[in-house]
């Protein structure tokens, strides 16, 4: 029998830490079913001592998710171990995964510890977790940069207090794949009682080998969890990503010779939904999940292609998800039609009066566009004015003029907490003319980092216009998102929606070390 590869996903805790990326209960909850439909082997929920809302949002997944082994984060401390024991009372199957840094960087400059302090500490907080919950993982934060003696008897130390899986991350993204995989080996031919856990790695990108890196700790290094975060999502330059570390063990089972569980034709669906909701848009030749990753624009490769499939592919685009995409509904599908597709994509509404707005925005959907994607839908459910807990700010109506050599003027009518408001300025293009009108009101004092646009299905100029905007004020960074086949529209919703998440009393702070 082959061994088994785990796969940790840690989307909702470490993938939210980028900025802007925080996410509301409600949608951690959404990709956490995702996830579970992936068949991820460890969710990381969340850090419950972060905050109240991080603390809620564990719950909730530990509440509702039971085939995925649910986990929080906990620094090395009694309160933080605690809380996490607290929000996962109701998992099937639940997991601390607490850390302490052991770089000598770290002890002396973060914690101002002596490494025996920290070697102490590690261990208490090891033989409390373990009195809570029976699986722990031990994470030697910039595991990578410490020194090997050292970590060694902290490993050894965690192991005889009952962790049972060692993860050893490389927190900065500063390794090599060869260095790292024979880190990970060395270490374990250091510790006497190293086969009584599991090893795991956990790398960060910012070299942009954090899946070479990943795969070499468990090639070289024996590793047997991988902890990665859908479309890489992370931090600076981002995490391991989920999808390419599954498809390279699948795709190149010759050479690692390990199963992993993941249903890989759920990978596209985690795809869009991850980026949808946090409004990181997913590169274009990203692998595996990108739009052009299984496009051949080439005559000799398009040739090849339709020759023989494998002259140019290594995998098969549907067996990663990308078959979902499919036309599933139309002008004349009915409401029970509907609501059986919300279905199918674990898309699961509060309440009927849910279902009627959803559906009436898919009917004037149809009216424009006449074949309604998966991502049509999905786009469609996470628009506010759907789902809304009482938004702040939402669009009416947007009226803009623009012809060449002539400035482009926009009148956006919206409201704000209810009330109708009228904008009307000029601007270089009918976009910034019409986030201009919205500020006339608003006066937000927000400053605009990053606006991006994305055709939400491929292969047609009917598609729905995707925009993501960035906003940042008094230190906090936020991603809106809309949608609509008109892209001035959905500029303004998308600059709306950033407005609500600024002015949100929904708790989406981001657990952040
Ligand atoms: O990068 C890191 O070191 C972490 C740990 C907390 C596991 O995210
Ligand atoms: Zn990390």
């Amino acid at each position: 029998m082959s061994e088994q590869l785990i796969i940790f996903d840690t989307t909702l805790r470490d993938g939210e830490q980028s900025p802007g990326a925080s996410m509301t209960r409600d949608e951690k909850l959404r990709i956490a079913r995702q996830l579970e439909r992936l068949k991820v082997d460890v969710i990381e929920a969340g850090f419950a001592a972060s905050s109240n809302g991080d603390f809620e949002s564990v719950k909730t997944i530990a509440d509702h998710i039971k085939d995925s082994t649910i986990c929080s984060l906990a620094r090395a401390n009694e309160r933080d171990i605690a809380r996490s024991a607290e929000a996962l009372k109701g998992a099937n199957r639940a997991r601390i995964h607490t850390f302490i840094a052991t770089s000598p960087l770290h002890m002396e400059k973060k914690l101002g510890m002596t490494p025996e302090q920290v070697l102490e500490q590690a261990k208490r907080s090891v033989r409390f977790a373990r009195n809570l919950v029976g699986d722990i993982e031990f994470s030697a934060e910039d595991g990578y940069r410490s020194e090997l003696g050292f970590l060694a008897r902290v490993v050894e130390a965690v192991i005889k207090e009952g962790a049972t899986t060692i993860n050893i991350p490389d927190t900065v993204g500063y390794a090599i794949p060869e260095l790292y995989g024979n880190f990970i080996k060395t270490l374990r031919e250091m510790v006497p009682n190293s086969d009584q856990a599991i090893w795991s790695v956990h790398c960060h990108n910012d070299l942009g080998m954090a899946v070479a890196n990943s795969l070499a700790g468990v090639k070289i290094g024996g590793a047997r969890q991988v902890e990665c975060t859908i479309n890489g999502l992370g931090e600076r330059a981002g995490n391991c990503s989920l999808e390419e570390v599954v498809m390279a063990v699948k795709t190149r089972r010759d050479y690692f010779g390990l199963d992993v569980n993941i249903d890989t034709s759920q990978i596209v669906p985690a795809s869009r939904m991850v980026s949808q909701t946090t409004g990181f848009v997913v590169q274009p030749n990203k692998a595996v999940v990108g739009a052009n990753a299984f496009a051949h624009a080439s005559g000799i490769h398009q040739d090849g292609v339709l020759k023989a499939r494998d002259t140019y592919e290594i995998m098969r685009a549907e067996d990663v998800g990308w078959s979902a995409n499919k036309i599933v509904l139309g002008k004349l599908s009915g409401r029970n039609a509907f609501k059986q597709r919300l279905k199918e994509l674990g898309i699961e509404m509060e309440s009927e009066g849910e279902v009627n707005t959803a559906f009436a925005k898919f009917k004037e959907l149809a009216d424009r566009k006449s074949e309604i994607f998966d991502e049509d839908i999905l786009a469609l459910v996470s628009d506010e004015s759907v789902t809304a807990a009482k938004e702040q700010y939402g669009l009416v109506s947007l009226a803009q003029h623009s012809e060449t050599g002539e400035r482009p003027r926009a009148k956006v009518v919206f409201t704000v907490d209810g009330k109708e408001f009228t904008g009307e300025a000029d601007g270089n293009g009918p976009v910034d003319a019409s986030l201009k009108a919205i500020e006339q009101h608003v006066n937000s004092g927000a400053e605009l980092l990053l606006y991006s646009v994305n055709a939400i299905t491929t292969g047609s100029t009917e598609s729905q216009g995707e925009v993501t905007v960035r906003l940042q004020h008094s230190g906090r960074v936020v991603n809106g998102v809309g949608a609509d086949p008109d892209i001035v529209v959905a500029s303004a919703k998308a600059y709306l929606s950033a407005l609500n998440k600024l002015h949100s009393k929904v708790e989406r702070v981001a657990a952040q070390l």
